[in-house]
């Protein structure tokens, strides 16, 4: 085969074929499975969304009804796995935690053979929200949550567990969206560490461990706790305006804005934003959102550079109490759905992903024996 000269990090090369989402194509710029990002976020609960990632269509009502009530019964975590999650202690990276929890729980219920990768995909979605809780309150409140609650959907679960008390219709239909709008982004860099896994044939376990430490680095997932650190610095509009003219002047980089693919907007910014509005004034807000809206305002005047999914989410999970360090952790509850998803899509290929590499070392030259090394 003819060596062609492949972009830097592959950007911009197509990797191979998947049914389940475009990205930056036609249309508001985001579908997933050939439905509007728009549409699902308005119309859709994040449970039909998962049910529509994973088995390819949306389901009819009494596939929902059935969907939600299987999820709910996977709620409860093994009990030893939650003796390793008392284990770990409170200043764990939660990244971490996550990766371990879908590591014990891969032990402890390995999956068998890819017969059985839908149910293995429904269990991990319906525990990982147990998984983070149930570390989280353990090690900072010494409390050990039931992760077997009654609540709807997942989101609800989640803040049910979190605070202890069952969320608001609008906190409830937040965590939708929001679990919506992180399901599923075609081949970012998680889900290909997960693709490439799963073209090894191994187990989903295996696969999705690796995108949880893909989504781990700074440069993928995170973006969203890291504009909540800055936001947080500053007491008004007018300090944030100074603060960020600052950081473009140094070339520094104003987390949450830019995407590597989108141009001009990320689909996904006006919906969180107006979540993240209502948000604000349900709490009676009148800091960090016109914070966030300066800062928006500042850098697509000065760059014509415009806030992606995880600036506006920043403030949003903040007004419902979520701690910053869980905010990365959110997105994998939600992209567990995407990642399962080309996990089995890729198992369909039965090829290894197997690139190769411009070779930049030394000319072949003859062995040296250890004696005349020098
Ligand atoms: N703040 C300030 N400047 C930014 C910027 C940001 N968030 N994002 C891009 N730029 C600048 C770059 O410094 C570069 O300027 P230069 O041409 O003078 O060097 C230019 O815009 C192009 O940026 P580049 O890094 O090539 O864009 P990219 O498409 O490769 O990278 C991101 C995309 C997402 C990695 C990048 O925008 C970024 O780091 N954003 C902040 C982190 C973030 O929010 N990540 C979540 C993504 S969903």
């Amino acid at each position: 085969m003819a060596e062609n000269s492949a972009a830097p990090n592959l950007r911009g090369m197509v990797a191979g074929e998947t049914k389940l989402c475009t990205v930056g194509k036609e249309g508001t710029g985001l579908h997933y499975r050939g439905y509007d990002i728009h549409e699902l976020a308005e119309h859709a609960t994040f449970e039909e969304v998962a049910y529509l990632l994973l088995y390819g269509e949306l389901p009819n009502r009494g596939q929902l009804r059935e969907y939600n009530a299987r999820l709910r019964g996977q709620r409860q975590l093994p009990q030893a796995l939650k003796e390793v999650l008392e284990r770990l202690p409170s200043a764990a990276h939660p990244m971490d935690v996550m990766r371990t929890g879908c590591s014990v729980l891969g032990v402890l219920e390995a999956e068998q053979s890819f017969a059985q990768q839908h149910a293995v995909a429904d269990r991990l979605l319906a525990a990982l929200p147990g998984i983070l809780t149930y570390w989280y309150r353990y090690s900072h409140d010494g409390v050990r949550v039931d992760p077997a609650t009654e609540d709807d959907s997942i989101g609800a679960q989640f803040l049910h567990l979190l605070h202890g008390t069952r969320p608001n219709p609008l906190h409830e239909k937040v965590m939708h969206v929001s679990l919506i709008l992180y399901a599923e982004h075609e081949f970012n860099a998680s889900t290909f560490t997960a693709r490439v896994c799963a073209s090894t044939q191994s187990d989903m376990h295996s696969c999705i461990g690796g995108a949880i430490g893909s989504l781990r680095g700074p440069l993928h997932g995170g973006a969203n706790e890291a504009a909540m650190a800055m936001l947080e610095q500053w007491s008004d509009p007018d300090e944030a305006e100074r603060a960020v003219l600052q950081k473009l002047e140094c070339k520094n980089k104003v987390m949450g804005f830019g995407h590597a693919i989108y141009r001009t907007q990320d689909p996904r910014n006006a919906i969180i934003k107006a979540w993240s509005r209502k948000l604000a004034a349900e709490v009676g807000d009148r800091s960090l959102y016109p914070i966030s809206e300066r800062v928006e305002e500042v850098m697509w005047r000065e760059k014509r550079l415009f806030a992606n999914a995880d600036f506006y989410h920043a403030p949003a999970y903040h007004f419902m109490g979520i701690p910053t360090k869980l905010f990365t952790p959110i997105f994998v509850l939600s992209r567990i759905t995407g990642w399962c998803a080309h996990v089995m899509e890729q198992r369909e290929s039965r090829h290894i992903i197997r690139p190769s590499a411009k070779y930049t070392g030394p000319q072949p030259r003859p062995w040296v024996p250890i004696q005349d090394r020098g």
